[in-house]
């Protein structure tokens, strides 16, 4: 079982989009183990986003990353790291397949709706910026055993 970190970022707030996101992942069979609505501060993005901050779009990224609320979550499922970031699509909405959610939902490079973790190091280190390991839920659904054998 793996565990990532999911951003719906303020576009997908502001264009009233987080159920519909939040439901491709629940029908995908990943669980919710923790969830929280806030607002991103300069310094936790730059935190967050600390190997992009000397980038050259940066300071944009910033802007639009702290200007409204953003619902992070954590998730957890088999290979959830990749899983999600095949359901994602390519950075650029302009370029991620259609079917998948900036391909669907994104035109946009920066606002690309979904931030997820890249790698299981990654993961680490975000989901510790956003919950204290007090707020993980473990508890499975009761629908596990029909979403994949015990095996697997
Ligand atoms: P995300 O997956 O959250 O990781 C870094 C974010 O920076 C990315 O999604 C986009 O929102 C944004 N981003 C990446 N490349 C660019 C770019 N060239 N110009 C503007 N924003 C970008």
């Amino acid at each position: 079982m793996q565990r990532t970190l999911i951003l719906l970022k303020p576009d997908c707030f502001q264009r009233r989009l987080v159920g519909e996101i939040i439901g491709r992942f629940e029908n995908k069979g990943l669980n919710i183990i923790a969830m929280k609505l806030l607002q991103i501060t300069p310094a936790l993005a730059k935190q967050h986003y600390a190997e992009h901050a000397e980038k050259p779009f940066y300071p944009s990224l910033e802007a639009f990353i702290t200007s409204a609320p953003v619902v992070a979550m954590a998730l957890e499922g088999l290979e959830a790291i990749g899983v999600v970031r095949e359901m994602l699509g390519a950075t650029n909405g302009l370029k991620a397949a259609p079917g998948t959610i900036r391909g669907d939902f994104s035109s946009s490079r920066q606002m690309n709706l979904v931030h997820a973790s890249d790698s299981p190091e990654s993961a680490v280190r975000e989901l510790a910026l956003y919950f204290q390991p007090g707020e993980f839920c473990g508890s499975q659904p009761e629908l596990l055993r029909f979403l994949r054998a015990d095996d697997e």
